[in-house]
């Protein structure tokens, strides 16, 4: 099975995706984790990535495409979860040929729907562990008192540079003005399905489940 995770920064696409990775043996393909090892490179191409995620805009659809590409070669286990992939029409254009090449099909496109209001607070409480990528919220799911993971047990907790209003602002356009046509894209082609991404974690485990066993 493979799917799509569709919604606007903070929906809660990369929680779901770790979820769905532990109980379906999915592959996770995060073309925002990917890009954030990319940066970490060294080379010219690893510092203008940097540059764009910081400031919130996309990164050029060429080089997502390729990086998607690389990772579709490897083992398909129960299937792959696009989280933050496709973001455009071209995008999403791309994926419906490598998909083709391999003989595989898109089964269902969730869109998780959060409003705008919620998604402020949930990017400026973020945090992650920097060893295995758990994601925490000041709030909604705090690091334990101890201090470690309850994942890898790892001690170290990061905050991302994307991860603040000004930044949030231009994500937030990008998304209403290059990825929100997806919705009407995936819509027509029957493949969209809509949970309210709004709802408690595990209830939103629950939607997701429901869309993927119906
Ligand atoms: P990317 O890393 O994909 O970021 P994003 O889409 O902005 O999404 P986020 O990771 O911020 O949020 P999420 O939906 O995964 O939410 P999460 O589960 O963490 O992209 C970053 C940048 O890379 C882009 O801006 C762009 O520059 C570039 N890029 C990436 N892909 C690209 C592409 N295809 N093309 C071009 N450029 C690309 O949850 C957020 C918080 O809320 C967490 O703290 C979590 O604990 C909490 N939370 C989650 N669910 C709930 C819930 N149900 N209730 C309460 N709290 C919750």
């Amino acid at each position: 099975m493979n799917i799509i995770l569709l919604g606007p920064p903070g929906a809660g696409k990369g929680t779901q995706a770790r979820k769905l990775v532990e109980d379906r043996d999915m592959i996770q393909l995060s073309t925002g984790d990917m890009l954030r090892e990319a940066r970490t490179s060294g080379t010219e191409m690893g510092q203008i990535v940097a540059e764009v995620m910081d400031s919130g805009k996309l990164v050029t659809d060429e080089i997502v495409i390729g990086l998607i590409r690389e990772k579709l070669e490897g083992d398909k286990k129960g299937g792959f979860i696009f989280d933050g992939f496709p973001r455009t029409l071209a995008q999403a254009d791309a994926l419906e040929e490598l998909l083709a090449e391999m003989d595989e099909t898109l089964d269902a496109v969730i869109e998780l729907r959060v409003q705008d209001e919620a998604l402020v607070a949930r990017i400026v409480g973020r945090s992650t562990c920097g060893n295995c990528g758990e994601v925490y919220h000041d709030l909604t799911k705090p690091i334990p008192a101890d201090g470690e993971c309850t994942v890898c047990g790892g001690t170290e907790f990061k905050r991302r540079a994307d991860d603040n209003e000004e930044s949030l602002k231009t994500r937030l356009m990008e998304y209403y003005k290059q990825t929100s046509p997806l919705l009407g894209y995936y819509h027509v082609k029957g493949a969209l399905r809509s949970v309210d991404g709004l709802a408690d974690m595990r209830d939103v485990e629950a939607a997701i489940a429901e869309v993927l066993d119906a």
